[in-house]
C-alpha cells in the first residue's frame, strides 16, 4: 500500500484530519503516539486565550493551504499554495500580529529558507518527527512575551509528491507549521 494519505472524500476531511493531527498519529500507530510537548508553558487566562488563537490560525493556514492545491494546483508548474501564502506571512509579521513559518522536517527543503533555522524550529522539529502532535515554548523579549507553536503537516494529497518528490513513500509528518504569537 502507499504511504500517500489519499482522502477521496474531499479537502474538509482532509483538513480536519490534518488540522486534528492527534488523530492522525493514532491511525499512524497507536503505540508511537505522543503527548505534546509544553515545556512548562504555565496555563494561565492569557496564555489559554494565545493558544485558542494558534488553533484557530493553524486551522485556518492548513484547511487554506489544502483548499488551494485541491483545486488550483494542476501540476509543478503551478504557482504552489505554500509559495502564495509568504505574501500572507508577510502582511501578518508585518502587522505586527504573528509570524508563521511552515519548516521543513524531512532534511530536503524545496526552499532552504525553510529549514529549521534557530532552537525552538530545531527541537519543534524533532519533537514532531518523533511523534508529537504539538509543541510549545514560550519567550521574551524585551518586555513583550511570545507563546511559540509548532504542529505536524503530513503528505495530505497525492499532489504533494508533484513537486516534493521527497514526499513519496514518506510516513509520518514532513514538516511542521510554527507560529509566534504575542501573548496580550
Ligand atoms: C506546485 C508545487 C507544489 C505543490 C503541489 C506542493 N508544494 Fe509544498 N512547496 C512548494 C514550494 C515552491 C515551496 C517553497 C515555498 C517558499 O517558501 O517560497 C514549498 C514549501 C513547502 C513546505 C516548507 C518546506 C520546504 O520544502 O520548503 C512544506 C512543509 C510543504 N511545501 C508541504 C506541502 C504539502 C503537504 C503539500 C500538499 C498539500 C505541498 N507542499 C504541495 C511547492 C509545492
Amino acid at each position: 500500500m502507499r504511504n500517500v494519505l489519499v482522502f477521496g472524500a474531499g479537502v474538509m476531511l482532509a483538513a480536519g484530519l490534518w488540522f486534528d493531527a492527534s488523530s492522525w498519529t493514532a491511525t499512524a500507530s497507536q503505540e508511537q503516539e505522543k503527548l505534546p510537548v509544553k515545556n512548562d508553558v504555565p496555563n494561565t487566562p492569557e496564555i489559554q486565550r494565545t493558544r485558542k488563537q494558534a488553533k484557530m490560525l493553524d486551522t485556518l493556514y492548513k484547511t487554506a493551504i489544502v483548499v488551494v492545491t485541491e483545486n488550483y494546483v494542476t501540476g509543478e508548474e503551478s504557482m504552489a499554495a505554500g509559495d502564495a501564502f509568504q505574501a500572507i506571512f508577510k502582511a501578518m509579521k508585518d502587522n505586527g500580529f504573528h509570524e508563521v513559518r511552515l519548516l521543513d522536517a524531512t532534511g530536503q527543503p524545496y526552499d532552504s529558507d525553510n529549514a529549521p533555522a534557530n532552537s525552538f524550529e530545531k527541537n519543534a522539529v524533532k519533537a514532531i518527527v518523533g511523534g508529537s502532535t504539538l509543541y510549545e515554548e514560550m519567550v521574551r523579549e524585551g518586555d513583550k512575551s511570545f507563546l511559540l507553536t509548532a504542529t505536524p503537516i503530513p503528505v495530505v494529497m497525492e499532489k504533494c509528491v508533484t513537486c516534493h518528490s521527497n514526499y513519496e513513500g514518506v510516513q509520518g509528518p514532513i514538516g511542521a507549521l510554527g507560529l509566534k504569537i504575542p501573548i496580550e
